[in-house]
């Protein structure tokens, strides 16, 4: 059993990779942590807990976290999952969010549990990652690991030329993330621009004939006329079956700066790794698709 905490925006992305992780009976979810995002802080953490009621998994608590990115006045939203985030599909009503703020909570886990015992995921701005690691320096390397879905290394960004909505949305958080020293798995665009959902495979989520399968097929083809790409599932994904993935070992350094380079990732691979760039993630460059999705699918239909 791996124990898990899931830092997100949903987001309709992020929504799958909360049902496949509670559909994945190999994972416990101890909380959900949310952030500004996709769309304002208080509405990911709805969603989040709307999305963990429907699954049947009242018991774990959603946490909000930062309304704003590190060093700007405003959050910068992403509009491709709609107004609500979820695409404007209804998915239920949400029991209250838990009182406390995420970065809080995650230093909490992550001292309450033994070292090295926690896996990270990150499907979002890095904010509450990096506020956790700023109150509580090396907080972040009491993880087991970080998976994180954000930048794009040889591949173009989706928001700007040169990044990533993740790392664009708060590039000082993922700059400051990426150097913490914790055991980092990176999904950038490079992985997943591979992980592609099908029409058919969308359609397939009204076969289930469950709520969470309504649920999944309505978001999802409402989000896939925007972004076909299930981002935010794979480093979950990764968690139940690490052969899904193929990654190399490099150096990823965020620009920080504003201006129009801000939030890219810039990649030293192979031979220009070594003693002056030295390795800080594991990116995954590629991902066995349809298995990925028959995977996530599977999950989901264990689900209510
Ligand atoms: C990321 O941006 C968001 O819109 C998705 O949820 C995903 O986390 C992809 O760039
Ligand atoms: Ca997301």
């Amino acid at each position: 059993m791996k124990h898990i905490i899931i830092d997100c925006d949903p987001g309709i992305d992020d929504a799958l990779a909360l049902l496949l992780a509670a559909g994945s009976p190999s994972l416990r979810v101890l909380a959900v942590t949310t952030v500004a995002g996709n769309r304002p802080v208080a509405t990911t953490a709805v969603n989040g807990r709307k999305i963990m009621d429907l699954a049947g998994q009242r018991q774990v608590p959603v946490y909000a976290g930062a309304a704003l990115p590190l060093g700007y006045a405003e959050a910068r939203c992403n509009l491709v999952h709609g107004e609500d985030g979820l695409g404007g599909v209804d998915v239920g009503a949400a029991s209250p969010v838990q009182d406390g703020h995420a970065a809080n909570r995650l230093i909490e886990l992550l001292l309450e549990h033994p070292p090295h015992t926690i896996e990270l995921v990150a499907t979002a701005p890095l904010t509450n990652l990096a506020l956790a690691e700023s109150l509580s320096p090396g907080i972040l390397r009491r993880a087991r690991r970080l998976l994180i879905m954000g930048g794009a290394l040889r591949f173009p960004g989706n928001i700007t030329p040169a990044a990533e909505f993740n790392f664009y949305a708060d590039p000082i958080a993922a700059g400051m993330v990426l150097a913490a020293g914790a055991n980092t798995v990176l999904f950038p665009l490079d992985v997943t621009s591979s992980a592609i959902m099908t029409p058919a495979w969308i359609d397939s989520f009204h076969q289930l004939g469950s709520a969470c399968g309504r649920a999944a097929a309505g978001m999802l083809q409402a989000y896939a006329e925007l972004d076909p790409l299930l981002h935010d599932a794979c480093p979950v994904a990764h968690l139940l079956d690490e052969t899904l993935f193929t990654g190399e070992p490099c150096r990823v350094e965020v620009d920080w700066r504003p201006g129009p380079t801000a939030g890219h990732a810039l990649a030293w691979f192979g031979e220009q790794v070594g003693a002056a760039h030295p390795p800080n993630v594991l990116a995954m460059t590629a991902v066995r698709n349809d298995a990925l999705l028959a995977l996530v699918r599977g999950a989901i239909a264990t689900l209510p």
